[in-house]
Formats: structure tokens, sequence, C-alpha cells
């Protein structure tokens, strides 16, 4: 092919509407597909790789027989830094978008034999998949009931990753009534937020209605304890112990029963301004 790579291409071959609010926002030399530079993707290796994505990265290469897998280069050490410390365990993992499935068998290959795994998505023909490396069940990411109705099925969640339809709404509505249910310590991955600077998934730059809004809420949620303006997000705030935003992966990390901030100071000031005796030495 020839010209500018762009992002739309191929990613957004059955969406014509987002393909021209993406083609519309592109910066020139954005992003490259793979499928920009040679169409044969069950061919060998296409570009380099990114680097770094560990043993996901290379079952993703060498996925030449497997079912589909579409994933960004660039989130295979992303994934790899927040959930190998689930490998070899019995987490429970859900994949909100199953696609064609590749990816189910990459989860199962990567997180090992006594990982239990679901993925959901609303396309009926991913049944076909259900019982091959994972769970699959059919609904909607924006459906409480059928998602309580996985969760219970699953007997609770560690991980999810929403890689589902990408709509703010979708994202936003799925964040809200699983993140409560997410187990101590778990772990909540979005991927492909820059679908939410677009406004066919009701996104756009410094939009309300974008799910990339609720990411710098959330900041302030979590330093909610320091300022009067209140919590945006009471489902996830209290739990979230931490965020990190990577290009086009937000990654949440819960912890709950947090305590209340507090700061102490320990050791001698030489300049004998904070030297105070404590209750122990007083008594
Ligand atoms: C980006 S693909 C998933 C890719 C797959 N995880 C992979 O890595 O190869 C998005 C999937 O989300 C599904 N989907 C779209 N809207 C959905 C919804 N409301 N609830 C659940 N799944 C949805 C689509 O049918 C599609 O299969």
């Amino acid at each position: 092919m020839t010209g500018t790579p762009s992002i739309s291409e191929g990613f957004l071959d059955d969406k014509p509407e987002a393909a021209a609010d993406a083609a519309a926002t592109e910066v020139p030399q954005g992003p490259i597909f793979a499928s920009d530079v040679n169409h044969d993707y069950k061919g060998a290796p296409l570009l380099a790789p990114y680097g770094d994505g560990g043993d996901l990265e290379a079952f993703f290469w060498a996925n030449h027989d497997g079912d589909l897998i579409h994933k960004w280069h660039h989130y295979f050490p992303v994934y790899d830094r927040y959930l190998s410390r689930y490998r070899g365990t019995p987490v429970r993992f859900l994949e909100i978008g199953v696609f064609r499935g590749g990816s189910l068998a990459m989860w199962r290959d990567y997180l090992g034999p006594d990982a239990t795994i679901f993925g959901i998505d609303i396309d009926e023909r991913c049944a076909v998949f259900d019982g091959d490396h994972a769970q699959v069940r059919l609904g909607s990411q924006d459906d409480p009931a059928f998602l309580d109705r996985v969760i219970e099925e699953m007997g609770g969640v560690d991980v999810i990753i929403d890689d589902g339809s990408h709509m703010s709404s979708h994202i936003r509505a799925s964040l809200t009534h699983l993140f409560p249910k997410l187990s101590d310590e778990g772990t909540y991955l979005i991927e492909d937020t820059h679908a939410n600077y677009w406004g066919y998934y009701e996104g756009g730059h410094n939009t309300a209605s974008s799910f990339i809004s609720d990411v710098k809420d959330l900041i302030d949620d979590l330093h909610r304890r320091y300022h009067t303006a209140g919590t945006r997000h009471p489902g996830v705030a209290p739990d979230l112990y931490g965020m990190h935003v990577h290009d086009s992966v937000v990654v949440l990390e819960k912890r709950t029963r947090l305590e209340p901030p507090r700061s102490s100071m320990v050791g001698i000031d030489r300049f004998g301004q904070f030297n105070v005796e404590t209750s122990a030495e007083a008594g």
C-alpha cells in the first residue's frame, strides 16, 4: 500500500462512520497496523515486535494457525506488568469482547490451567468458542443482570479486561457495576481508550461524555480527602488503590478496606524544630 499509514485502515473497516471520525482526527505518521504493511496477517511477523512483551507477545506472533487475535503491539508489556503475578494461580479472569476467540487462547496459555477464564460478547457467533480455552457467555457489557450471572458462575472475579464495544457509556456501565465486585487486590484493565477521543465512541477531546473524562475525574476522586468538590465515581473511588494510564490502556488497581491516610514523622530533627516527646516516652 502507499501513503501515510492510517489508524483507521483495517481496524474500523466495518464501522465507516467511526473510520471517518478517526481519519479526521488523525495526525500524520500515527500508529501503523500490520495489515497496512502486509495484508497476509497469517504470515511471519510483519513488523518488529514491540519488545519485552514476554510470553504473551511470543504467543501472539506464533499464532499462525490459532483463532484470530487482534492486539496493538504495545499492549503486551503493559499486560505483563500488571498481570504476571496471576500466572499459575487460580485467578478468575473475565475478558469483555471475545471477537474471534484468539485472545482467550492467549490468556489460557499465559495464565495456566488453574485459571478460570470467561469471555463475554454480544456477537452470538462467539458461542462457538465456549469450552475451547475458556467459557463464553453471550450478553452485553452494559447489562447488570447478565454481568451478575457471569460473575456468580465464575465464583467471583480477580481480573477484568474491557476490550468490548469501546463505547464510553458501555465502559462506564461495566466499570461502575463490576469494580465493586472485583476481589480485594484485583485488577481492572480497559483497553483501546484511544477510541474515546472519537465521536463515534461517545468520545472527544475534553468531552464530558468520553470515558477519558472519567479517568481524569478519578484522579480527583483518588484525592477526594484533600478537596471539597465531592466524589464523582462513588462506586469506584473508595477502593481505588491506584490508576495507571498508558497509551490506550487504563489500569485500575483495587484494594478494599483502605485506611484513611495518615502521616508521621520518625527520627531526630537536627534542626530541633520537630523533636516532640512521644506519649510512650512521656509515660
Ligand atoms: C475489539 S473486539 C475484541 C478483541 C479480542 N478481545 C481480541 O483481543 O482479539 C470487540 C468485541 O466486543 C464485542 N462487543 C461489542 N459490543 C459489546 C457489548 N455491548 N457487550 C459485549 N461485547 C461487545 C464485539 O462483538 C467484538 O467481538
